[in-house]
């Protein structure tokens, strides 16, 4: 599902490949983005399994983008944001950070309140991220609409079901306009 980050004339099929977004369409249904980093794939794990919540809903568009091929656009073009990141030294990942540092400007106030959810990996913490990205987030004015999951270790079969769970929901609340 997940691209190859490289651009070129084939980055539009690229791009279509890994979203269920239509060639075509009026943009009626309602649009679910996932921005993660990953270095060892924990991470990654995680956010396919949001994906594939979000996905579970109908009626719902979803684009799932490594926090360095992101740009504000996504964000803009979203109408639920999924974040996931490993915790690094305390803090985010210094690609989603990067990505954040990016997108500042583009944004803007753009965003409104749009819904979020956070999924954090870690070795044994991940409170430290949690806050730094919360941070962020409340700055830009959006909206928590579900509990922070944060992974330790390897992602079992459990955190991957809260996961497509906390996926799902985003997105179930997006396309019945309750978020
Ligand atoms: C440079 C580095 C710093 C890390 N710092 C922390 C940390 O502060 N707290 C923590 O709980 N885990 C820390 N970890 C562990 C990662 O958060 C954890 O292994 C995570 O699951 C990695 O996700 P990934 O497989 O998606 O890269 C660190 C790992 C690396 C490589």
């Amino acid at each position: 599902m997940l691209g190859n980050g490289k651009g070129g004339k084939d980055s539009k099929k690229n791009h279509r490949q890994q979203t269920n977004e239509p060639k075509r369409g009026f943009h009626l249904m309602k649009r679910i983005v996932i921005i993660f980093h990953s270095q060892t794939g924990k991470t990654a794990r995680l956010a396919e399994a949001l994906a594939e919540g979000a996905q579970s809903i109908e009626g719902v568009q979803v684009r799932i983008k490594r926090a360095q091929e992101a740009t504000a656009e996504d964000l803009l073009w979203a109408d639920g944001i999924a974040l996931a990141t490993p915790e690094n030294f305390g803090y985010m990942s210094g690609m989603l950070k990067d990505f954040f540092d990016r997108t500042f400007y583009a944004v803007g106030e753009s965003l409104g309140r749009k819904p979020y959810v956070l999924v954090i990996s870690a070795g044994n913490d991940g409170t430290g991220a949690q806050k730094a990205v919360e941070r962020i987030l409340l700055g830009w004015r959006l909206r928590p609409v579900a509990d922070v999951v944060i992974s330790r270790g390897e992602p079992t079969e459990e955190s991957l079901a809260t996961c497509f769970e906390v996926g799902a929901t985003l997105a179930a609340g997006c396309a019945l306009g309750i978020f």
